[in-house]
């Protein structure tokens, strides 16, 4: 698999997304399976893996370190810490004091000594930035991080901490459904040299066609929580669907592919992760690497994106205040 690189950090130029493997989208799989999962991954060129502490909470982390703990100097590990679990509750908090404690547990979890690159899971507003972005560059002279990044932040807090020490890269929601970062975050990352990961490359599976007007997710699915899966959405969105099958079809490959290979083809700096808990379906998105589209594709895609209408918010609630921040 080719590299790409998000600043100075050369990654595989997919990803792998671990939270589905024990948090998130049900109940968590079985450890040794997943590990197997993680292997195969490795196996077929993958060397970019991401988790965070509070997927589980703890427990990803720790299967993320079982897993990689013989193969460390061959995979670039991402963690990210701001998010605590109080009384089943998720807090978001960048206290300085917890960023040093959820420090040493990541790496204790993880079973290394230094973490690949480091993430800010949402902005604390409590918190400057600055502040923030000053600990990264502590911790990095101490050897506990090589590169730092964020999640879902805002403009003006990338610009802020870039400027205090250097961001590797932003990692935030892109994909044939939500184009929002087209519009100012792509421009301003590649002006300031700073990778792009996107998350939910896949649509948390909706562009990959694993569901139906009719789908319904468990309490347990973060999905059951996003309007963009609601019964009333749901149906109005299945039009991309049948558009990316369209598309699928002409070019001899699946809905996933396309998602993915659309993803790749919009910025060199961008390295999706996607994530999966089934090696079949590990191998189709891998090979999404054969398809490339050109920039006539790329456009007409575009064009007709553009006159699709995706019903429904990505967030709900408590989910949607922390996100631009
Ligand atoms: N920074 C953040 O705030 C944030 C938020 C969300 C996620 N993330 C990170 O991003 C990673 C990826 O996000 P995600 O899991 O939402 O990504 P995704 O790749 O958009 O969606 C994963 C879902 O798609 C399904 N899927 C995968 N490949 C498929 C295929 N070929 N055909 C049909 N269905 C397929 C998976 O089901 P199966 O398991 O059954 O294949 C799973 O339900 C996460 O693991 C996590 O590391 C970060």
């Amino acid at each position: 698999m080719q590299k790409r690189k998000l600043r100075d950090l050369e990654v595989s130029e997919l990803g792998l997304g671990c939270m589905g493997m024990s948090y998130g989208y049900g109940e968590a799989k079985d450890e040794n399976t997943m590990i197997n999962l993680i292997h195969k991954a490795l196996n077929l060129g993958i060397s970019f893996f991401d988790t965070a502490e509070v997927y589980g909470p703890y427990i990803n982390e720790t299967l993320v370190g079982k897993a990689l703990k013989a193969f460390r100097d061959k995979v670039i590990i991402a963690t990210k810490f701001g998010i605590q679990v109080e009384n089943h509750k998720q807090i978001v908090t960048s206290d300085l004091r917890q960023i040093r404690l959820s420090l040493e547990g990541s790496l204790k979890r993880l079973q290394m000594d230094c973490i690949d690159l480091y993430y800010q899971h949402r902005v604390d507003t409590k918190v400057p930035v600055e502040e923030v972005a000053a600990l990264m560059a502590t911790l990095h002279k101490e050897g506990k991080i090589k590169a730092w990044g964020m999640s879902e932040a805002g403009i003006e807090s990338i610009q802020k901490a870039h400027s205090v020490f250097p961001l590797s890269a932003v990692q935030s929601e892109y994909s044939l459904w939500w184009r929002e970062p087209e519009r100012e975050l792509l421009p301003l990352l590649e002006s300031l040299n700073i990778g792009f990961v996107p998350f939910s490359p896949l649509g948390k599976g909706f562009l990959a066609a694993k569901f139906n007007k009719d789908s319904t997710f468990d309490k347990k699915d973060f999905r059951s929580s996003v309007p963009r899966f609601e019964k009333e959405n749901l149906e109005t969105n299945m039009a991309l669907v049948e558009f990316i099958k369209e598309i699928a079809k002409d070019k001899n490959a699946t809905p996933a592919q396309v998602a993915l290979a659309w993803l790749r083809k919009q910025k060199p700096f961008i390295v999706p992760i996607f994530g999966t808990t089934n090696p079949q379906r590990l191998e189709e998105n891998i090979n999404s690497l054969t398809l490339h589209l050109s920039e006539a594709d790329l456009q007409a895609i575009n064009a007709k994106l553009d006159t699709i209408t995706i019903k429904g918010d990505r967030y709900s609630g408590e989910n949607a205040k922390r996100i631009g921040k």
